[in-house]
């Protein structure tokens, strides 16, 4: 796996890097997914962006529309739901034999602990579980696009906490042990950007990369699922960090995906543009390991076993 230098990365989305390519984005129907959408198709490139609900593939599509002159295609599946992760990337494996990016924006922040149509605790199984399924099914599909990426949006939040930035807890990663919301947002953050790690680490050398991302703070309405206070809480907290505009976040994401600066690295974990080394508990590859394990004994599937990881 080799590794970016620590490289600015302040290009934007140009025609030239992406046009003629094909991108997977969840999250699509809103905040940085639909910024992020909307910026490749302004650069004229093929999305096949993934919205959670029937009901919002019109809409979507509408807004989408207005921002390149090639048709996005919109998917709907409700992430949280492991039949529906499986039914989106066969429908997108069928219709895309070659895909050149896979950017996983869709997250949620609930004020309290539910559990999916699985049994499995909401958050986790879309932040977590869905990002890693939906990559290993569509591993085909990405080898054949040229230098594929996969873009895994995390955040700084992972290193917060009273006792500085916390460990994986094996135990409680859908929250069964304790749940407090902002302490699963964070937990949930930091297995993301270990399993991107992981992932690199277990994908062939060369083979499709791999990268997470912070795009900083942005303006979006991700805690729109709490209490009218504590959603204000959260606005005053953007407003106090200078929060960016979304587009301005989009395009981190994006050039995750996109920027030349980053061919034939993978694994490494982007802040605001920049590549930074992440927290020591982001670095535990003994816990990335411990994670994938967890998340393919939920799924009941083994993946990209470890004995074929590269050096
Ligand atoms: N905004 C920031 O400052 C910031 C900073 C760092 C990292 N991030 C991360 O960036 C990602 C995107 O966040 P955002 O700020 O753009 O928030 P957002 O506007 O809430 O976007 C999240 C998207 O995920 C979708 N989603 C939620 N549950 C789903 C499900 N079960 N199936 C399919 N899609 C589902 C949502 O669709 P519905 O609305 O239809 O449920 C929404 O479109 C998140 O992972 C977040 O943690 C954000």
């Amino acid at each position: 796996m080799k590794r970016a230098t620590r490289i600015m990365l302040e290009r934007p989305a140009t025609p030239a890097r992406v046009r003629g390519k094909t991108f997977v984005v969840t999250g699509a129907a809103s905040g940085l997914g639909r910024a992020s959408a909307q910026a490749l198709l302004r650069a004229g490139g093929q999305v096949v962006a993934v919205v959670r609900e029937e009901a919002q593939v019109r809409r979507a599509r509408a807004a989408l529309a207005t921002a390149g002159r090639a048709q996005p295609e919109v998917l709907s599946a409700d992430l949280a739901a492991r039949k529906e992760v499986e039914e989106v990337a066969a429908e997108i494996g069928r219709r895309y034999p070659a895909l050149h990016g896979l950017i996983h924006c869709a997250g949620l922040r609930l004020p309290e602990r539910t559990l999916g149509p699985d049994g499995v605790e909401t958050m986790f199984a879309v932040e977590v579980l869905a990002p890693f399924l939906l990559t290993l099914r569509l591993l085909q599909p990405l080898r054949q696009g040229e230098s594929a990426r996969v873009v895994v949006v995390a955040g700084e939040e992972h290193r917060r906490g009273l006792l500085g930035a916390p460990r994986l807890d094996p135990d409680n990663l859908q929250g069964e042990r304790k749940f407090s919301p902002t302490a699963h947002g964070r937990h949930l953050t930091l297995a993301r950007i270990l399993l991107a790690q992981e992932l690199a680490r277990r994908l062939p050398s060369g083979d499709i990369s791999v990268f997470a991302v912070a795009p900083g703070p942005t303006w979006t309405d991700r805690f729109r699922h709490y209490p009218w206070y504590r959603r204000l809480l959260a606005q005053g907290q953007l407003l106090v960090r200078r929060a960016q505009p979304l587009e301005a976040g989009a395009q981190r994401v994006v050039q995750a995906a996109v920027d030349p600066e980053l061919a034939g690295s993978s694994g490494g974990y982007l802040v605001e543009g920049r590549e930074v080394v992440p927290s020591p508990p982001a670095r535990d590859l003994e816990a990335a390991r411990r994670l994938w394990e967890l998340a393919e004994e939920v799924l009941g599937e083994r993946f990209l076993p470890s004995e074929q990881t590269s050096p």
